[in-house]
């Protein structure tokens, strides 16, 4: 495999996301937002743990059947009973993946496994060559490799690339690294597994230091070409990477010279449509799809966008399927944006006549905090006009 400039899309909205507390979906809507995923263009759809329960087993068969433009993974621990239940979940996929993995980090191979490098190593690769014997692709995750030593992360993604795994996953599971840091982790990769060109690395990063976008971009920048990623960056704790921010950065940043499948414009409603079902709101501040994001509050920034929006604006929203920026009034609001909401309202209001409704939308939006149309309506109204 020859490294090219397009950056793979795996979402796990439906598997990691969901792992979420309260979070949890029905089949019916797992397959609803599964459809809206194919549709919004994303290349690997992860539909769940099939072995975990008996719904997501339910949920992983559904979603194989319902969709057809897009790989279905199911996760697996290294465990040749997870394997066989995921492959029997996946049956119906037109193309089905398997997700398999174990520890890489000391922490995880002590405490968690109460295993060795050794022990862990070969449970890796014979359930790679497992997962592979059954017919489907192969994606072996080497879970908290943000925190694993890099030798043996560079012999662990050797072995399962040998073992057949077509993509390595280097999560950082708990969100620990620092942008360069895991930029370089990826870079040791490409510098020291000999048979890296075999594979296609993935990055899959958690956002308990706010750093998941971060990381996953300079994963990208250093190599990695698929992101593995959730709607509106939900996820165990402060969440995964969100796949808007990070396909919007690689849209905006065009001298990356990268590209992804996404249908850029199907972010919003998607968005909107995972926040409700999950029952999960957006933070007003949140890139890309939260409220505020294309809205403009401050006199100086509601006149520099005014007069042109790229002042203001890297993103035009209706890229991203929001129909236009606002600009809200507040008391921090100038008499430009004033002016232009009342011009949209019907009233041309100029010079002094202006500044007089000006002062009084400010005594009013000091005790309001906001002022919507129906009030300006009747303060331009109650104003008596200049003459
Ligand atoms: O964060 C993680 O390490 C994971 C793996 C199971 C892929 O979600
Ligand atoms: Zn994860």
């Amino acid at each position: 495999m020859t490294m090219n400039n397009k950056v793979e899309i795996f979402d796990t909205t439906l598997r990691d996301g969901e792992q979420v507390p309260g979070c949890q979906l029905s089949t019916e809507e797992k397959i609803t937002i599964a459809r809206e995923l194919e549709l919004l263009g994303v290349d690997v759809i992860e539909a769940g743990f099939p072995i975990s329960s008996p719904g997501d087993f339910l949920s992983v068969i559904g979603i194989s059947r319902a969709v057809r433009d897009v790989i279905v993974c199911g996760l697996t621990r290294a465990k040749e009973e997870d394997i066989d239940v995921a492959a029997e979940a996946l049956r119906y996929a037109k193309r089905g993946r398997i997700h398999t993995g174990i520890g890489s980090s000391d922490v995880h191979i002590k405490h968690k496994f109460r295993s060795t490098r050794e022990q862990v190593l070969e449970q890796g690769v014979a359930a790679v060559k497992y997962a592979k014997a059954k017919g489907f692709e192969v994606e072996f995750y080497a879970e908290d490799a943000g925190r694993a030593d890099l030798d043996f992360l560079v012999q662990m993604t050797q072995a399962v690339i040998s073992a057949g795994a077509d993509v390595v996953n280097i999560p950082d599971t708990t969100g620990y690294c620092l942008p360069h840091l895991y930029g370089k982790r990826i870079q040791y990769l490409y510098d020291y597994v000999s048979n890296i060109d075999k594979a296609r690395i993935s990055v899959h990063c958690h956002n308990d230091l706010g750093m998941a976008t971060a990381n996953t971009m300079e994963g990208i920048i250093h190599g990695a070409r698929q992101a593995e990623v959730t709607i509106n960056g939900i996820g165990e704790r402060a969440g995964n990477t969100s796949l808007e921010e990070v396909v919007m950065t690689i849209k905006t940043h065009q001298d990356l010279g990268l590209y992804t499948n996404i249908k850029t414009e199907r972010i919003y409603g998607i968005s909107q449509l995972v926040s409700n079902m999950m029952r999960m709101p957006i933070q007003p501040n949140k890139a890309i799809v939260g409220k505020n994001a294309f809205s403009h509050s401050s006199g100086i920034h509601q006149d520099g966008f005014l007069k042109h929006a790229e002042n203001y604006e890297i993103i035009n929203p209706a890229d991203v399927g929001v129909g236009c920026s606002s600009i809200l009034l507040t008391a921090r609001s100038g008499r430009a944006a004033l002016k232009h909401r009342l011009e949209i309202l019907g009233f041309k209001i100029e010079g002094d006549e202006l500044n007089n409704v000006y002062e009084n939308f400010l005594i009013l939006a000091d005790e309001k905090k906001q002022i919507g149309d129906n009030e300006l309506v009747a303060l331009a109204s109650s104003i008596p006009v200049l003459v």
